[in-house]
Formats: C-alpha cells, structure tokens, sequence
C-alpha cells in the first residue's frame, strides 16, 4: 500500500518585508539580494504570532478541502526548527487547537529538509495500515531566530507554513521513493549556537548573539549545490527515470542558484521547475509544501504526474523523494 497526497495547504503571514525594506536595515540592495538569491520578498509572523498558528491554519485548511473532521486525524506530524516552545511538541499544541482528539503527533528538526524527513516518516506510518489520516506540516518562524543587523542571514529566510494531508492509496499512485542523508559535521556552518543542553540561555549567550542563525554561506551554498543535484539524480536513476519523465521538481527554495544547478544536473528545462523564492524567500521547513500548494492552486499537476522533492539543510540533512500524483 502507497500514502497518498490528498489535500495541500499553506499559510503565510500577512506582513512582507522587501529587499527595499531591507536596505534601511543593513548595508545591501534590492539588486544584490534579487541577483545572488533571486528573493523580493519575504512575509513575517506578527508579534504574539508563533509556529503553531501557522500550522493551525494549514491544518484547518486541510481538513475542510478534505472534507474531514478533526477527529479523525491519527497523526500530526510537524517539522520544525523554531518551535513554539523548547519543552511540549508543536504538533501537541497543534493537536489541541484543532481539536484532533483522537491524534498523537511529535516534531521532527531536520531543518531545511525537515518536510522531506517529515514526509517519509508519515507515508511509512500510512504504509503500515495502522494510520489513515496523517498530517504533515512543515513550518518557520524564522525572524524569531534571524539577526536582523546580520546582512548574511537577515536577506534570506521568511516565516512560512504549508502542509498535506497523507492516506492511503487506493492504486499505485502517492509516495514512491526517497532517499534521506545525514552529515552531522556540517553542525559548525549553519546553526543557532545556544539556547539548547550545551550553551544554555545566558546573559552571556544573549550578550554574544549566540540565539541567532549562523551560517557560513559560502560553504553551504557548496555543499547544498552538490548534496541537492547529487541526491535529485541519484533518485532518478535508481527508478530508472530521467528528467523527462519528471512533471515538476519542487526543489527547497534556498537560493535561485542552488535551484538552477540541481535542476541542471537533472537535465530539466526551466518549465518543469517550480520557483517561488521571489515571493517567500527561504522558510526552511515551509518551502517545499508551500511550493506544492502553489503548483496545485496554479492547477500544474493532473493524475499520474511524477514530482520530484529536493532539500538540502542545516546539519547537514538533504534528501529527495519522487511522488506519483493521485
Ligand atoms: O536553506 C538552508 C541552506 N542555506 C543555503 O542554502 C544558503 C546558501 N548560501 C547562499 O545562498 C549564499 O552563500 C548567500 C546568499 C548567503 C551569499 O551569497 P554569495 O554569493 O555566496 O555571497 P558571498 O558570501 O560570497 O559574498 C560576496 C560579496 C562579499 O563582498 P566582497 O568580499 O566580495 O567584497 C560580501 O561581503 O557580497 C558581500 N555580501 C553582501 N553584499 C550586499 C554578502 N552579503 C551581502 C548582502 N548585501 N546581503
């Protein structure tokens, strides 16, 4: 038995910070971000506004485009970097606000490739015959970690959410394959150094900046360009497929050129690529389910396509996954 998409929804936050916004802030310009990055715009949360609201408003849209009850959710699963909370699951929280009383659910962290991570684990759950309908979100908050007088980080991300809604398949359409990797010695080029059991939140954290994203750009944009092209071909060729069989390839919105090179190294011409970083810029876990969303609203996708999923993150995690669309 496969796990099937059966409904897909996102949420983003109605403030926009723009590149012109941007250069009030810190020593860059509109042209720079738009030619290194190919990101306009980004939305943030309002105050008071966390992950768990966004993913409440993915999860309610789910449940009415798939004309379900909440009760009927088994599973919630999330994949975030910037919970609500250091202790209590956003998934429980999200659990709660939508009343899915008869759900369970955890996060995963996985960062950028979290909803990559996150999709697995739910369509082996569904796969099993034990979980019908499993919800899976990935979700950012994360201006509630940028530094926004660092011009290396601040550009880049936004606050994001999207989500799908996973049963089972009735054919032989839904999740197909994945291929998920690990590198935990890239810890040292993208992370948020404290607030976690090694540098607990200090005086001295707080005083050194230690709560924020750092990230060495350059090598990860090195690593991210070979991991994504690497693991968008490797799944193609180990399912015999090339890149004319691929309808769409939904790659994690990172920078336009990290895109550009994958979709290259997969000989995919541009139309069967969908980009969308102008619009949100990076949202870590948010970027591929929202894409998906657009791809679906833009009506791109029928019965039958072949997707293909690419991420690469903070860890260092990347991994691909081809879907059959139902
Ligand atoms: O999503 C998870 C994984 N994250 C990623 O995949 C991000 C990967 N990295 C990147 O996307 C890129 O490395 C960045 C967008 C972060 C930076 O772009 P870059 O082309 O690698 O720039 P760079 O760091 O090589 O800097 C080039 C120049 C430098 O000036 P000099 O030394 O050549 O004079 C920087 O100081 O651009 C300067 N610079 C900027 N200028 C204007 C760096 N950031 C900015 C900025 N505005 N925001």
């Amino acid at each position: 038995m496969k796990a099937k998409i059966s409904a897909t929804a996102k949420y983003l936050p109605k403030k926009t910070l723009t590149n012109k916004d941007l250069e009030k802030m810190v020593e860059t310009s509109d042209e720079w971000i738009l030619s290194r990055t190919g990101i306009e715009k980004r939305h943030l949360v309002e105050e008071g506004e966390a992950t768990s609201d966004m993913c409440k408003h993915v999860a309610n849209e789910l449940l009415r485009k798939a004309n379900k009850r909440p009760e009927e959710i088994d599973l919630i699963l999330i994949a975030t970097s910037t919970p609500d909370f250091p202790v209590v699951s956003t998934a429980a929280l999200v659990q709660d606000k939508i009343g899915a009383t008869n759900a369970w659910g955890y996060d995963i962290v996985a960062a950028c490739t979290g909803f990559v991570y996150a999709m697995e684990t739910g369509a082996k759950l569904v796969e099993s015959g034990k979980y019908q309908n499993v919800i899976v979100i990935g979700a950012d908050t994360m201006s509630s970690i940028i530094d926004y007088t660092d011009r290396n980080t601040c550009i880049i991300f936004g606050d994001g959410a999207g989500g799908v809604l996973l049963e089972p398949s009735e054919n032989d359409n839904g999740v197909l394959d994945s291929i998920l990797c690990a590198d935990g010695s890239g810890e040292k080029y993208l992370t948020v150094p404290a607030g976690g059991s090694l540098n607990p939140a200090s005086k001295d954290t707080v005083n050194k900046r230690m709560h924020y994203v750092y990230q060495d750009g350059k090598t990860v944009f090195k690593f991210a360009v070979k991991n994504m092209a690497d693991v968008s071909k490797q799944i193609l060729d180990n399912n015999n497929l090339t890149g004319e069989d691929i309808k769409l390839f939904i790659p994690h919105q990172a920078n336009k050129r990290i895109i550009d090179a994958a979709a290259e190294r997969c000989g995919l011409r541009d139309d069967q690529v969908l980009v969308n970083i102008n619009k949100y810029g990076n949202t870590t876990a948010g970027t591929i389910p929202i894409a998906l969303d657009d791809a679906v609203e833009e009506k791109m996708l029928e019965k039958g396509d072949i997707l293909l999923f690419a991420a690469f993150g903070g860890g260092f995690t990347w991994g691909s996954m081809l879907i059959k669309w139902d």
